[in-house]
Order: structure tokens, then C-alpha cells, then sequence
């Protein structure tokens, strides 16, 4: 026994707690102990290795050369015993004699699986937020199911909410834009004041003016005494759904562009203007940028409302969440008819899933709603639903605009898949770079 020896023997019980791998050797290379760790990882016994030349237990070591060299070596990677280590090396020193040295490894497969563990941990705990996020849209009535656009939708709404930005949600009538404005509104700090709706189609121009900006007394003939307050100033801190902004006169846009860059508004007839903090969530079922192209809208005030764009995928592209719609969708059914209705038998659903649905989901409930009323059991049945879904052409009842748009997309996918750039894609395509780069953001294509 050397003077190694008698170094280590008042500390060889720590080192057999370590979990870290220790060996140290002589100066010849010779191991003279090895830990617990060392034994597991190695799988050799401490009176087989201990004796013996390191590179006979380790032939990857680098101990004999820290030994000769007198050199440490840190975070170097080696395979002892089969397992990939990363380890310290060290020179033992008698003054200035190199008397041996240690080497201290961990096992990197160890490391890896636990560093694995903890990302499967995190990815469940992510994966569990984002359960938790979608079940709270579900409590509020919103469907939102496994279709990934939705749960982006959804997932997009959900931040937007908590910011003040304007929010512009398009898609086609009946897929949800107004319950996810009214979700924004009230699962955002301003959801204890006014949520206000306006729809920019239903309201003839000059009417629309006054319900949005209100007027002063006398402002015109008929007007009311006192004058009248606009939705801007009603919606005060609160939320003001915008729906079918696409309708909206040129001229109004150009004043809702003044309100929403200056934040201040004027009564008809007024003169002072007044600030006012109003949240604008604005929805379409149009083509806002052909109505840019056709100059039937103002690309400043797109650019205004479009900071947050939610995109709602039509019914037809979301199939695989049609049961859970038609369950939630019965649920209301049977609450406004109170009807005892257990729900579809296989045959009815097996129709559902072949529709189309042009008017989403607001036709799904007029269906259901309408099939309710017809069957005479408690299981509504093939029978029971709308002549047009019983047969077999699930696509006859599609309106031209959404197949084009559906044709359109096809199109898109294949030229950009058979050629390598998008310069070429669009060449294909008969259509400039930009026009494919627009359009494939209009349909949520990855670029
Ligand atoms: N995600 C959804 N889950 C359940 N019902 C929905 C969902 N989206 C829309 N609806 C229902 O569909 C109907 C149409 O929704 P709405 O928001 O008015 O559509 P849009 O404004 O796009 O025309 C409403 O009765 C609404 O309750
Ligand atoms: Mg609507």
C-alpha cells in the first residue's frame, strides 16, 4: 500500500455514496480502488478491478495519459464498460511527484434518461395545459375538438384575448365567428364591461353611422331630444363585435379608420370629439383582400383591424369533430324543445358525416333542431333528417364559391409539392408570386 492508499482510506465511504463512477489508479496505471458506482456502471466487482491495469478494466481511459502528461482532463467522452460516460481526470500529486491519478465519470445514459423524463413530464404537463385550455372554451359552449386548425384558432383566441389588439375573425357564416368574439371578450380583462354587437350588413349606411358614433341633439330632423349615444361610447372599456365588417360604405370605413387611429370619436352633429378605449373584434365572411382588389375596402383599415387574424375552418373540414358537435348541439336541442332525445342512430350519423354543410354549423343546428321536431322516438333517425342529406351526393348541395375555394387550394397544394420554389409554384399556377403567397395565407397554408 502506498501513499495513494492512505489518502483515499479516510474518504472511501463518501466516495461510495457518490453516484458519480471513481477509480483511481497508481502511478504505473494500476487501479487501487474502484466505488460502488464504478461496480454498477462497469458491471465488474471491486476485487476483479482492483489489481488490475486500468486499460484492462477501461481500454478507452485517458488515466495513463493524464499520468504521463500531469495534465487533467475534463468533460471528456468515453465508453467504459459499455455505457457512454463523460468524465474527469485528474493527476494525484506527492508535491510535485505525479504519484497516480482519479478519474470521476457519470453515465451520460443515466443523464439522458432522466434528462428524457423530465421533457416527458413537461410535454404532459404542456400537453394538460392545453387540455385544460380547450375544456374551458367546451364549458362555455364552444366545440372545439381534435381539428388542429380549430385548436390553433382557438389556442390564437385565447392570447388575443388578454392583449387589447383588434382581432379580425374570418370565416364562412355559421362556423362560430360571433361565440369566439363574445369567448374573447369575456375571457379578457374587459369581460366585466359591455360586449356590444353591431352587424355592418343589416343596418342601412347612414343609420349605421349614428348607432356607432350617436349624435347630437338637433343633429338632424327626427333626431332624439338629448341627443343619443353612440356603441362606441356604449361599449366604453368593453368589446365591439364589428360582424360583416365587409359590408361596411366606404365612407363609414374611412371614419371607423379615424376612431381606430385616434382613438377619438364625434357625434353626428357634434363638434368637441372624445376619447374613447373600445376593443374592436371585427368579423367577415368576404374576401376582404378581393374587396381590396375590387377597392371595395380600404387596405389601411384592413391593416388596422387585421393585427390578430383568426381564421374559423368551415364545417366540412373539421368532420372528425361532428360527433361531438351533434352531441352538444342535441344537448341544446333538447333544452329549447324538451324532448326527451337519447341521439342519432348510426344510420342518421353515418348521413351527417356525408354532408357538406355550406351553412356550418348554424346549419348543423337548424338539421338537428328540424329532425328533433320530426322523429317521433327518442333516437333520431335517418328518416327523420332533411330530404337532401338522405341521399348519396354529399357534395350537390355545396355552393360554387366554397368548392372553387376548395378547388383552388387542391391546386395550390399539388403545384407547390411538384415544383421546388414558390416562383415556380405560382408559374404554374398562372399566378404571381405575391397572389400565391396571399393566398396561401388566406387558407392557412404553412408557407
Ligand atoms: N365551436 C362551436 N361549438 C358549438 N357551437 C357553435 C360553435 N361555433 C358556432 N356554434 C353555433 O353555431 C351557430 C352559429 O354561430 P355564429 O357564431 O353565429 O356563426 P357566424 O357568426 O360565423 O355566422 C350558433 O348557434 C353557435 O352557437
Ligand atoms: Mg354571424
Amino acid at each position: 500500500m502506498g501513499r495513494v492508499t492512505e489518502l483515499l482510506l479516510s474518504g472511501k465511504g463518501i466516495l461510495d455514496a457518490l453516484y458519480d463512477g471513481v477509480v483511481v489508479v497508481d502511478d504505473r496505471g494500476t487501479i487501487i480502488y474502484v466505488n460502488e458506482a464504478h461496480v454498477r456502471i462497469t458491471g465488474i466487482a471491486q476485487e476483479e478491478a482492483v489489481g488490475r491495469h486500468v486499460t484492462a478494466v477501461v481500454p478507452e481511459t485517458s488515466l495513463p495519459a493524464v499520468i504521463s502528461t500531469g495534465q487533467a482532463m475534463v468533460g471528456v467522452r468515453t465508453r467504459v464498460g459499455g455505457h457512454e460516460v463523460i468524465s474527469n481526470i485528474v493527476p494525484l500529486r506527492d508535491g510535485t511527484r505525479v504519484v497516480g491519478g482519479v478519474s470521476v465519470f457519470r453515465d451520460l445514459s443515466e443523464v439522458t434518461a432522466l434528462g428524457r423524463e423530465l421533457e416527458k413530464a413537461r410535454t404532459q404537463l404542456r400537453h394538460l395545459k392545453g387540455e385544460l385550455l380547450l375544456s374551458r372554451g367546451e364549458d362555455r359552449g364552444l366545440v372545439i375538438g381534435r381539428n388542429p386548425a380549430m385548436q390553433d384558432v382557438f389556442r390564437v383566441a385565447h392570447k388575443a384575448a388578454l392583449v387589447g389588439s383588434n382581432v379580425l375573425i374570418l370565416g364562412e357564416s355559421g362556423t362560430g365567428k360571433e361565440v369566439l368574439a363574445r369567448f374573447i371578450h369575456t375571457e379578457s380583462p374587459r369581460h366585466d364591461k359591455p360586449f356590444l354587437t353591431v352587424n355592418c350588413a343589416a343596418i342601412p349606411e347612414t343609420l349605421l353611422e349614428s348607432e356607432l358614433f350617436g349624435y347630437e341633439e338637433g343633429a338632424f330632423t327626427g333626431a332624439r331630444r338629448g341627443g343619443k349615444l353612440g356603441l362606441f361610447e356604449l361599449a366604453e372599456n368593453g368589446t365591439l363585435f364589428l360582424d360583416e365588417i365587409g359590408d361596411m360604405s366606404l365612407p363609414l370605413q374611412a371614419k371607423l379608420l379615424r376612431v381606430l387611429q385616434g382613438k377619438e370619436i364625434k357625434r353626428l352633429g357634434g363638434t368637441g370629439s372624445r376619447l374613447v378605449d373600445v376593443r374592436i373584434v371585427a368579423a367577415t365572411n368576404q374576401d376582404l383582400e378581393a374587396l381590396i382588389e375590387q377597392g371595395r375596402f380600404r387596405r389601411d383599415l384592413f391593416y388596422r383591424l387585421n393585427v390578430i387574424p383568426l381564421r374559423l375552418p368551415p364545417l366540412r373540414q373539421r368532420k372528425e369533430d361532428l360527433t361531438l358537435l351533434v352531441a352538444t348541439v342535441l344537448a341544446k336541442v333538447r333544452m329549447s324543445t324538451g324532448k326527451p332525445l337519447d341521439g342519432v342512430s348510426p344510420d342518421a350519423m353515418k348521413s351527417l358525416l356525408a354532408y357538406d354543410y355550406p351553412g356550418n354549423i348554424r346549419e348543423l343546428e337548424n338539421i338537428l333542431e328540424q329532425a328533433a321536431v320530426m322523429t317521433e322516438g327518442r333516437v333520431i333517425g335517418r328518416d327523420d333528417l332533411p330530404e337532401g342529406l338522405r341521399g348519396r351526393s354529399p357534395r350537390a348541395t355545396v355552393p360554387a364559391p366554397s368548392r372553387i375555394a376548395d378547388r383552388e387550394r387542391e391546386a395550390m397544394l399539388e403545384a407547390l409539392q411538384a415544383y421546388p420554389s414558390k416562383a415556380e409554384a405560382a408559374k404554374a399556377l398562372g399566378i404571381s408570386r405575391a397572389t400565391l403567397y396571399r393566398k396561401m395565407a388566406r387558407y392557412g397554408m404553412k408557407p
